[in-house]
């Protein structure tokens, strides 16, 4: 366990723990503000967070930022945005359950620094590693639960909004769900 979040960076920035260390160009370790109550975790870096580091960049990252404004949240601000795997899976394929095994100590390292009240899965593959494995995002997005302590849901990927443009009005009220839960249970988001 890393004590700082630049001392986990480092670490994780230098990863062989996987064959995806191979094919990266960066990896993709997670952007937003150190002292956020509420985490965003999604799959994994597409090509535009491979090339340029950083998660959540491409149009899927776009629509994400749309969700978050509504709400009031940014990046910059009051969030913090990671993923299952911190690098590209080839031709954006789901992370193998052997990848995330070999990177979820930087996940679970993140989770002991940030301390977050709050943290929100981004689609089926964070959903099911994270709340169930049988976690179904059409049937059980927007629910809560409380596991040690953090309040956890899972909502639709963005990737997924674009491709079934029907499931944004869902999103967004999973969205306002959470607004709802920052006021119940977050000191300094808002
Ligand atoms: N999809 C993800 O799950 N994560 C990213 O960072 C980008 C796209």
């Amino acid at each position: 366990m890393y004590q700082t979040f630049e001392e986990l960076r480092q670490a994780c920035l230098g990863c062989q723990n996987c064959e995806l260390a191979k094919t990266r160009h960066n990896v993709v370790f997670g952007v937003g503000a150190q002292d956020a109550e509420v985490l965003l975790v999604g799959e994994g870096p597409g090509e535009n967070e491979d090339l340029q580091g950083i998660p959540f960049v491409g149009r899927a990252g776009v629509l994400l930022d749309k969700y978050l404004a509504a709400i009031d949240l940014s990046r910059e601000k009051n969030v913090y945005i990671a993923n299952m795997v911190k690098c590209r899976p080839p031709q954006n394929r789901d992370p193998k359950p052997e990848e995330m095994d070999c990177c979820i100590g930087y996940l679970r390292n993140q989770v002991a620094l940030l301390r977050p009240k709050i943290i929100v899965c981004l689609g089926r593959i964070a959903a099911q590693r994270m709340l169930s494995p049988n976690f179904r995002v059409t049937k059980e997005h927007g629910q809560w639960i409380q596991s040690n302590g953090v309040w956890m849901m899972g909502t639709f990927h963005p990737a997924a909004l674009l491709r079934t443009p029907s499931n944004k009005g869902a999103a967004l009220e999973d969205f306002l769900s959470l607004q709802e839960k920052i006021r119940q249970v977050c000191e300094h988001t808002y």
